[in-house]
């Protein structure tokens, strides 16, 4: 399977900006991608369609940051499946841990959102990682095994494997500008993969892994050539399309 590598713009550009960089960034890679990568780019909501028109046939896919796991109704505030469809996205992120600590997602909820956003026809990126608290009291192993089981508690059958991706995301690296080492994304991932193996079984190899927190252009190649590790989940580092193309490229 190709090395998904994604970028996550956050509260960044507006629709004008999103087009931009999306221009920019096709320019640089003559409007392809290395044969075996995938490039996912996650714009906010408001910039979402321009982006997925932004070209009139890139090399890229498109996803939400968010979802509401309802078809319709009265969410305030909140989008559906649909709509991401409808604006020309495949994609939708859960459980990133900035909507885990800022706007208190919990497991059950991300784990709502996940299965719906799949059985809407919708490919996820479901992030989980551990605080540094959590690190420092040896809690990596039950933080991931709880997010794991509760966020794919309920998928729907059949699945195939490449519409659903996990992004191991270590809070404590994330827009710090501190990666983890080698050995700790190695180990994480390899716990993630083991736990994926009971909870769905045997496409388990399939099922991509990424990294993320604090990558960019500098230690991106070492970071996706590690074990298990299946493509990168990249914030800052994506926004400029100079400095992503280098991480695609690496
Ligand atoms: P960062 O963000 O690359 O800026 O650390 C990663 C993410 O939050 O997905």
């Amino acid at each position: 399977m190709k090395k998904i590598i994604a970028a996550n713009w956050k509260m960044n550009k507006n629709s004008k900006e999103a087009v931009e960089t999306i221009t920019e960034l096709s320019a640089i890679l003559n409007n392809s991608l290395p044969d075996e990568k995938e490039v996912i780019i996650f714009p906010p909501f408001i910039s979402l369609e321009a982006s997925t028109h932004a070209l009139v046939s890139g090399p890229f896919q498109f996803g939400a940051q968010d979802i509401y796991p309802a078809k319709e109704g009265a969410f305030t505030g909140e989008i559906s499946p649909s709509m991401i469809l409808d604006a020309g996205a495949a994609w939708v992120l859960t459980g990133h841990s900035e909507r885990r600590h800022i706007l208190h997602e919990n497991n059950t909820f991300v784990g709502q959102k996940t299965s719906f956003a799949l059985a809407c026809g919708l490919n996820v990126i479901a992030c989980v990682g551990e605080t540094l608290e959590e690190r420092e009291a040896g809690k990596l192993y039950d933080v991931l095994t709880a997010q794991l089981n509760q966020t794919l508690a309920k998928l729907p059958t059949p699945l195939s494997p490449e519409r659903l991706v996990i992004a191991y995301e270590p809070v404590w690296a994330i827009g710090t500008g501190k990666t983890a080492n080698n050995e700790d994304i190695i180990e994480a991932h390899a716990i993630i993969r083991e736990l994926l193996k009971d909870i769905i079984g045997t496409s388990v190899s399939q099922t991509r892994i990424l990294y993320g927190g604090s990558v960019k252009a500098e230690n991106a190649s070492e970071i996706i050539k590690l074990e298990n590790v299946d493509g990168l989940l990249v914030g800052g580092a994506s926004l400029k399309a100079e400095s992503f193309a280098k991480i695609i490229c690496a």
